[in-house]
């Protein structure tokens, strides 16, 4: 998932349904609220998103910022877990998240703001958790130093997200859906960026860095959007022939509809705290 996801679908026909999608004008947070709705009630991201709370040692009178945190469940969660005396602050970049956010989780604050330039005093925060995020970046680093800045001594930091390069798709035609994967995770600004979390948390000065792998696995028609989107960006950069990519999309839907979808997705969630 990213924000840029939607925006290359291209001039892709094929199902009726898919048409449609890869015809939308732009990502609108719309569908991108209704893909990351259906992936975070997924069980493995209740498992991960739980624990993140855990490696970040959430707990009474902590003060805590979610970056990127689109329409807020991570923040309105941890909320409940900092009680009263704590603060969860919610920033993101996309003002109609941060509405979204606000509608949905009064018990937790949101801004719009850049990760990279965060409204947060130096040294003031208890903990940094950002879900789903540095693939945007076009320079995660910079989002880590950032996070550097705000934490206090002793303050920890977590990250989660997948890797776009580790997509797997089922489909009959192998090298097809390695070409249309590659197309699509070639339009994310930092499709790796997960499997850099170890390095860049050391990077960024951060001691007692760890991580975690998990794979999450996805049959929902929610994920459509995610497949018309590859399959534009496969179009539009020419990595396969439009004719390929209309077969390749009427198998997937087809495997929708019969309940034989599946993409297979590798998440990291790294650890650090600031010395
Ligand atoms: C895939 S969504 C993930 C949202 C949420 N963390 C979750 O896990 O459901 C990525 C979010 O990062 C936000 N974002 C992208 N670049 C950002 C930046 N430079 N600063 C803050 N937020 C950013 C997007 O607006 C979007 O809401």
């Amino acid at each position: 998932m990213t924000t840029e996801n939607t925006s290359t679908a291209g001039p892709v026909t094929g199902p009726p349904e898919a048409a449609e999608a890869a015809e939308a004008p732009g990502p609108g947070v719309p569908d991108l609220l209704a893909v990351l709705d259906a992936v975070d009630n997924l069980p493995e991201s209740v498992e991960m998103r739980r624990r993140t709370y855990g490696l970040l040692g959430l707990g009474a009178g902590m003060s805590v910022v979610d970056v990127g945190c689109g329409a807020g469940r991570a923040a309105g969660e941890m909320a409940s877990l900092v009680a009263e005396r704590g603060s969860v602050l919610g920033v993101d970049l996309n003002e109609d998240m941060v509405a979204a956010a606000r509608a949905r989780w009064p018990e937790a604050d949101f801004r719009v703001g850049d990760a990279r330039a965060l409204p947060l005093e130096g040294s003031s925060l208890d903990a940094y958790r950002a879900e789903k995020v540095l693939h945007d970046l076009p320079d995660p680093a910079a989002a880590l130093a950032e996070a550097y800045r705000v934490l206090a001594p002793g303050g920890r930091i977590v990250l989660l997200g997948q890797d776009w390069d580790g997509w797997v798709v089922d489909s009959a035609n192998r090298d097809l859906t390695l070409r249309i994967l590659r197309s699509w995770s070639d339009t994310i600004p930092s499709p790796d960026s997960a499997r850099g979390f170890r390095r860049l948390l050391r990077e960024a000065g951060f001691a007692d860095v760890a991580s975690e792998a998990r794979c999450v696995q996805f049959t929902d028609r929610a994920f459509m959007p995610a497949v018309v989107g590859a399959a534009g960006a496969a179009e539009a950069s020419g990595a396969a022939d439009p004719d390929d990519v209309r077969m390749w999309l009427t198998e997937q839907q087809e495997r929708m509809d019969s309940g034989g979808f599946l993409a297979l997705a590798p998440f990291v969630v790294a650890s650090a705290r600031k010395p």
